[in-house]
């Protein structure tokens, strides 16, 4: 039987080392053995079942909470503490059109929503995660940090796998390449480099099952988001909207997130589709670039600018700008 150690169990489950360490000591971990100070751990061993129980009621730990899956350009988990207090106290559905990451979707785990992106890899990895959570950890386990690996399977067409390899293979390449970032070329072929990170946690489990759950709850499609609003916006829904920035520095790489691009005319018809919203009666939140346009197009609605940490320069440099929070409520 092959063996592991308490660092590759605990980056494997998405548990810290002193907590695994904890349930070796607690006979939490099947077959786990001790040689004088060192846990070896049998690499087919199961995630233990960590129940916290106090008092009788169960202790929610991190690995219980939903985040993103995906490192993603513009995701909005820096900007969390300024978005949260901005949502409505009341909504009917929860529709986010331009997903990505979808950090505020998993932050919120929503009863009713519908999440949608224009990237139908990215689509497909969300969907085959939240049938196939299992199938999509398995195969992950396939694959090593390894540069002839990543470039290996940065070759495959995801087109041409199936579900499960597309989705982990997405995965696997958002862990090891630079920066996460999600880049194409003409062709439509991923072509970020490979990372070089020493120990990048290819599959994290307790992640990925936390967002399957979340995603199952959702109305996950692919689609532009002016179809997806027109289909499924109604009265009383609270929509967050997170475009492709308004670029505005010579580094800014937003607009390759798929082969189509952002253009200014399209912030233009995202405004005019924000104010059919409002018209419908539903509450929208918008974040752009602190860009002169976000005024013309939504001066009529409040503009709060918050500071934002952004690492999407060349050197992965993190460096401080200006995001513009729109809430029209
Ligand atoms: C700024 S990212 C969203 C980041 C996300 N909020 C997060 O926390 O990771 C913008 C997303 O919009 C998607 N997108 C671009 N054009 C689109 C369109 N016309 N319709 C729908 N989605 C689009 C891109 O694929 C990208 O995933």
């Amino acid at each position: 039987m092959d063996y592991i150690t308490i660092k590759e169990a605990a980056d494997k489950w998405g548990l810290s080392v002193r907590r695994v360490q904890t349930m070796c000591s607690e006979a939490m971990i099947e077959g786990a053995i001790r040689f004088s100070d060192v846990w070896a751990i049998p690499e087919n061993a199961k995630r233990p079942i960590d129940h916290r129980v106090k008092n009788g009621r169960y202790i929610k730990t991190k690995e219980d909470y939903a985040t993103p899956i995906l490192k993603w350009a513009g995701g909005k988990t820096q900007l969390l503490s300024e978005l949260i207090p901005r949502i409505p106290n009341s909504y009917n559905k929860y529709i986010e059109p331009f997903l990505g990451g979808g950090a505020l979707f998993f932050k919120l785990c929503p009863a009713k929503s519908v999440i949608a992106d224009s990237n139908p890899e990215l689509i497909n990895m969300y969907l085959t995660v939240a049938q196939q959570s299992g199938c999509v950890i398995d195969y992950l386990h396939n694959y090593k940090n390894d540069e002839s690996v990543f470039y290996e399977v940065r070759a495959k067409d995801w087109m041409q796998c199936s579900n499960i390899e597309a989705a982990a293979r997405m995965i696997y390449l958002n862990r090891t390449c630079f920066n996460g970032l999600y880049r194409l070329n003409r062709k439509g072929q991923f072509n970020t480099p490979y990372g070089r990170y020493k120990n990048p946690i290819i599959c994290n489990e307790a992640k990925i099952n936390a967002a399957a759950d979340v995603l199952r709850k959702a109305e996950i499609v692919c689609g532009d988001y002016l179809d997806v609003l027109g289909k499924y916006a109604s009265e009383g829904d609270f929509i967050f909207l997170d475009p492709p920035y308004i670029p505005v520095s010579e580094y800014s790489d937003f607009k390759r997130y798929t082969k189509e691009q952002f253009y200014e005319s399209d912030h233009r018809n995202l405004a005019k589709e924000v104010d059919r919203l409002v018209d419908l009666g539903c509450k929208v939140m918008l974040t752009n670039s602190n860009h002169p346009l976000v005024y013309e197009l939504y001066g009529k609605y409040k503009i709060d600018v918050v500071q934002t940490k952004r690492n999407i320069n060349r050197n992965g440099e993190k460096r401080y700008g200006e995001d513009v929070i729109v809430t029209t409520y």
